[in-house]
């Protein structure tokens, strides 16, 4: 056993976890609209027990819809229709060994949106004023510790203390609910901003009644929620409280008082998880969701400074991905149990890989925050290294070929790869022929950039999987049309990958001219200053890299804005670590010329000259249409790609290798 205290089984009240790694609350955010959680959702979180996480926790629950709703497609748990689809959930978990818990929750002021019995919903995500589009009349006002004319989403009234009891009272139900449907466990979410945060926040519950004010009456909310919960599922059935151990932003509470928040619930409940940050505060919804930027298990510390402080287990969270830290955190007592969010979605087996010997094939989490950005625009679940999520009914069921059939997948790149995989392990005859001297395509360029390590690591166990598959690998081969009529293939993959866009700019053939892949290269054969050309993913991501190795950034973009081909909550972190920089940006410029100084710019301001050795372009990739077009008259079957069909990111590359792979 590689991990043994990763995998010492820890005994709470009724319950028994296999071990110490917790799949940690995830909304799935698309019960239908009848409110049972449907099949798809079953299905996602049976994956994860599958994988042998000791716990799943079905994230936010919500213990009141008129009042407490931030999202919504989320599991309501005062609707008696709710209870198949719960039972079922906790069933499809632990039938494979794992505890299920329930989170729940209520978001107080930040209630965004209210459903009503009929299906309808009042509010949207980004509406700063949500509040006056709402039906008041059917209830539809926001409540949280006081009032506030101004909130995030609109006015804020105070919560008269009759709600408060009748919360108080709903959450008990759900908890009793939740246990009558077969969950092992509850997880009560009293942190990332919510209402029993906003409840023991100083600086947002600044009631004159026995609700607020002190430390005391702070945490009159919490406890008497805790004990509601008690008072209905018993002593021995376990209660987890997740709460922010720092609110880490200048808004929020401090570690301190975490710690005393820590001290006040030890004992009352069986598990105390501590998270971190803020949902409603950009800067500190990175901390609750760490970005690629940050080190690893970086909110570990809270944790491990409140266990130093009670009695009862600790659960740490946060930008875990590795099994290595994951034992040494247990080991070493930072934390009892280890929760994963993300890394839950990347690879939900990563507990029976690990605990097998099969570390190096965890498919380990990239922070790129594809997930989130999904639950925002799609309702739904994807991962950009993971093309199961979101499919996990249909990935349930092997599916082995039909008819052996040959199968020619040109090019070794992110989507080339996946395909060969999927194509290989369903027992078709594959070959895949790469132009290069190895596999991996066109981002093994990032390797040594240190917030890429885990994408390098991606393509690497990639490439092994095509072999393990059993496809044969030709290198230093370009698939032209005659070779692959020669190969007679039944099936042709083109995934050709592009090659960069260059932008007819007077001076781009300068000597001191690079694309973005040859510095990421080598990038010490750029000068000490270096303009980039182009503000999507690409460019700024380029100049983070190299101004964290000491060079002197220039960043010009035609577009007023940057990043804007990127997730929501990723470009809050490319923000994050843009700000940290020292990295010169110049939006809405035109560049006219590039000259061995540097850049001849123009913009609303007028004309200006950017100083550079080096000038870097950035501006995107052309995909290799023609090329692919070529190959189509050469098997019976072919399919178009990656990113010459048109490039955009990983996930799209992974799911349609995936799932045309998985139809062949
Ligand atoms: C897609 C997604 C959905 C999430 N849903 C919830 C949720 O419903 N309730 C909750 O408390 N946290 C939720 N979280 C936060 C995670 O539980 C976790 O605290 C956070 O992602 C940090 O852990 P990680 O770095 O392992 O992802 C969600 C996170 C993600 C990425």
């Amino acid at each position: 056993m590689d991990y043994p205290h990763l995998f010492a089984p820890l005994a709470i009240g009724s319950a028994v976890f296999r071990n110490r790694i917790f799949a940690s609350p995830q909304g799935f955010y698309n019960v239908a609209k009848d409110n049972l959680p449907s099949a798809d959702e079953v299905a996602y979180y049976e994956r994860k027990a599958r994988g042998g996480f000791a716990s799943v926790c079905v994230g936010d629950c919500i213990v009141e819809d008129a009042t407490g709703t931030h999202y919504p497609f989320l599991i309501r748990m005062e609707d008696l229709s709710t209870l198949p689809g719960l039972a079922a959930i906790a069933s499809a978990v632990s039938r494979h060994g794992a505890v299920a818990s329930a989170e729940l929750s209520h978001a107080g002021m930040y209630a965004r949106f209210v459903k009503y019995p009929d299906g309808s919903v009042y509010g949207t995500d980004s509406m700063k004023n949500a509040n006056a589009q709402r039906d008041t009349a059917r209830g539809g006002d926001l409540y949280g510790p006081v009032y506030i004319a101004d909130g995030k989403y609109g006015e804020v009234l105070e919560m008269p203390e009759e709600m408060i009891l009748r919360i108080v009272e709903k959450f008990g139900k759900a908890a009793a609910w939740a246990k009558q449907c077969g969950f092992g466990m509850v997880t009560v979410h009293g942190g990332h901003g919510w209402l029993l945060s906003q409840f023991m926040s100083p600086y947002i519950n600044t009631r004159t009644d026995h609700w607020g004010g002190s430390f005391e009456n702070r945490m009159r909310l919490p406890l008497a929620v805790i004990a509601s919960i008690r008072k209905a599922v018993g002593r021995d059935f376990p209660i987890e409280y997740r709460v922010s151990g720092s609110e880490a932003n200048p808004k929020g509470y401090d570690l301190d008082y975490g710690i005393r928040f820590a001290e006040a619930i030890d004992g009352k409940v069986d598990i105390i998880h501590i998270s971190a940050g803020d949902h409603e505060d950009d800067r500190a919804m990175i901390v609750t969701h760490p970005s690629m930027f940050m080190e690893d298990g970086i909110n570990v510390k809270y944790a491990a400074e409140i266990k130093k402080h009670v009695k009862t287990p600790v659960a740490a969270v946060g930008a875990l991905t590795d099994a290595e830290q994951m034992e040494e955190i247990i080991e070493s007592g930072k934390a009892d149990i280890v929760q994963l969010g993300r890394q839950s979605l990347a690879d939900p087996d990563l507990p029976l890989k690990a605990r097998t010997g099969r570390t190096f094939y965890i498919n380990k989490c990239l922070r790129c925050n594809t997930c989130l950005e999904h639950t925002g625009s799609i309702r739904s679940l994807r991962c950009a290294i993971n093309p199961e999520i979101g499919f996990e009914r249909e990935a349930k069921i092997p599916r082995p070929a039909a008819r052996k059939k040959r199968v020619l997948v040109a090019g070794g790149g992110i989507a080339g790869m996946q395909a060969a995989i999927t194509a290989a392990e369903r027992g078709h005859e594959v070959i895949l022929c790469e132009k290069s001297g190895s596999l991996g395509g066109v981002l093994r360029c990032e390797r040594d950039v240190p917030f890429k390590r885990r994408l390098d690591e991606y393509l690497t166990r990639q490439a092994r999987r095509v072999t393990d598959a059993g496809a044969e690998v030709r290198l230093n081969t370009e698939v032209t049309p005659e070779l692959a009529q020669s190969l007679s293939p039944d099936v042709i993959f083109a995934a050709l990958g592009a090659v960069p866009a260059i932008p007819p700019i007077p001076g781009v053939d300068g000597a001191n001219v690079a694309e973005a892949t040859e510095v990421y290269v080598a990038p010490d054969k750029c000068g000490r200053r270096v303009a980039v050309i182009g503000g999507g993913l690409v460019g700024i991501e380029l100049s983070i890299y190299l101004d964290g190795l000491g060079k002197e950034v220039t960043i010009v973009e035609m577009q007023p804005s940057l990043v804007t081909d990127g997730a929501g909550i990723d470009f809050l972190s490319h923000e994050d670590a843009l700000n940290t920089s020292d990295i010169k940006i110049y939006r809405g410029t035109s560049v006219l010329e590039i000259t061995e100084r540097g850049l001849k710019c123009r913009n609303d301001s007028g004309e200006f000259f950017a100083e550079a050795d080096t000038v870097v372009i950035a501006v995107g990739q052309k995909p290799l249409r023609e090329q692919s077009f070529a190959l189509y008259d050469c098997a019976p079957e072919v399919y178009q790609i990656g990113d010459c069909v048109t490039p955009r990111r990983i996930l799209t590359a992974t799911q349609t290798a995936y799932t045309i792979a998985r139809d062949i």
